[in-house]
């Protein structure tokens, strides 16, 4: 029996899990918000590699901190705004709609050249703000699948053409589990949740990259089987999917199986959907290797590139600014403790220096793209 079919048939309760989720000496700065500024060496070694770099923006730094918007414009190919088209931001009331945070990202994305990752569509986050609570608590299934439908139409068309790739579901398994995950979405609409988000997606922009997301399937080896089962079975259902975020929250403390990020990457990509790492972020802590951090980062580049997936986004732009050292965050989530603030985990460190991890992700990209030319001639 197909993974979706067995849910059709039976919904099992949330796995509990042992690892809570929770669900990132070469360049100055000094850049403004301006088009012209010269792209850094990240962004060159994306731009020569063909592969994506991003990272995750927040909307209210874009907006009041120039250092802040000129690192993202000089650093990065793509961006994924953090929170900014998350339903409980842009639909804070039934019928409701607040366009001006996403509206301002793409408008940013625009002028600097740089791509835009639509995140997230569908999210059921379990006791989280993934979907607002008037949603939560609209539990009528079709007045909840009419909201559901109604709320991709809108959000695809009105950014047609200018966002080419969607998380339309993000985080469909149980974050330990190997099932999908006991959401409103789930329990309101059933297992075909899935194929209704992403057919509507499509029919709102056939020209637009459909993707689902998900977390930890490099530590859950389980996970990673299920993952690939339901990409197998939506594909064989004929639903529109072009791609599999891999988030890719790494622990340093926990071992990586050899070869673990892209054996998940590989497998998906047999299943003829593209693959990328979505969300990296690497918490080293105030008092960790700076190199260990690097060669993480570095290691999960290369493993991506090897498996032949097209983009490596970081979840956040610098040090200063990571939802791991973030209050609300912390506060809602106590296996943050783990790690200790600040968590340092990304490229750029809080002044938008790059750090030994920016130069172990630029050196893998450039490493890449040498063989892969000198592989084509
Ligand atoms: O904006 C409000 C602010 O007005 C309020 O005063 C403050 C205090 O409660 O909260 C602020 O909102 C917080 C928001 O981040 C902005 O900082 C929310 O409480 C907090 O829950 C929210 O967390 C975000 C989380 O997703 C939940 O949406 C994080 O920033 C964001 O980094 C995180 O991102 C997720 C990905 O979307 C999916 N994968 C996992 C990843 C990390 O959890």
């Amino acid at each position: 029996m197909s993974f979706l079919a067995r849910h059709r048939t039976s919904r099992l309760p949330v796995v509990a899990g042992t690892i809570a989720l929770v669900a990132l000496s070469c360049c100055g700065t000094g850049d403004r918000d301006d088009p012209r500024g010269r792209p850094g060496p990240l962004r060159e070694a994306a731009t020569a590699s063909g592969v994506r770099v991003g990272a995750a923006v927040d909307v209210h730094f874009l907006r009041s901190d120039e250092a802040y918007a000129a690192a993202v414009a000089r650093h990065f190919t793509s961006i994924t705004p953090e929170n900014a088209m998350k339903w409980s931001v842009l639909r804070p009331a039934p019928g409701q709609w607040d366009w001006s945070d996403a509206d301002t990202i793409v408008a940013f994305a625009e002028r600097h050249e740089v791509e835009v990752r639509g995140h997230t569509l569908v999210w059921g986050q379990s006791g989280g703000n993934g979907l607002p609570g008037w949603l939560r608590e609209t539990t009528d299934p079709d007045e909840f699948r009419t909201a559901v439908v109604e709320g991709i139409t809108a959000e695809v068309a009105r950014y047609r053409g200018r966002v080419d790739r969607w998380d339309v579901v993000n985080e469909p398994l149980a974050t330990t589990g190997t099932e999908l995950d006991q959401n409103p979405y789930l329990e309101r609409i059933g297992p075909d949740y899935l194929a209704v988000a992403l057919t509507t997606a499509r029919a709102a922009d056939a020209d637009a990259e459909l993707w689902i997301n998900e977390n930890l399937t490099e530590y859950l080896p389980a996970k990673a089987d299920a993952l690939v089962q339901l990409v197998r079975d939506l594909r064989a259902d004929g639903i529109p999917l072009d791609g599999v975020g891999l988030q890719t929250h790494l622990f340093i403390d926990v071992p990586l199986r050899p070869h673990a990020i892209e054996d998940v990457a590989r497998r998906l990509r047999e299943q003829h959907v593209k693959v990328a790492l979505t969300e990296v972020d690497v918490p080293g802590g105030p008092t960790r290797d700076p190199a260990a951090q690097a060669r993480l980062w570095a290691r999960a580049t290369e493993e991506c590139l090897d498996a032949g997936c097209e983009e490596i986004t970081g979840w956040g732009v610098d040090d200063g600014h990571t939802w791991l050292d973030d209050p609300a965050n912390r506060a809602g989530n106590p296996a943050l403790g783990a790690f200790p603030a600040p968590t340092r985990p990304l490229l750029l460190d809080p002044a938008y220096h790059p750090k030994p991890t920016y130069k172990a992700v630029v050196e893998a990209l450039s490493t890449t793209s040498a063989a892969a030319s000198q592989q084509g001639g």
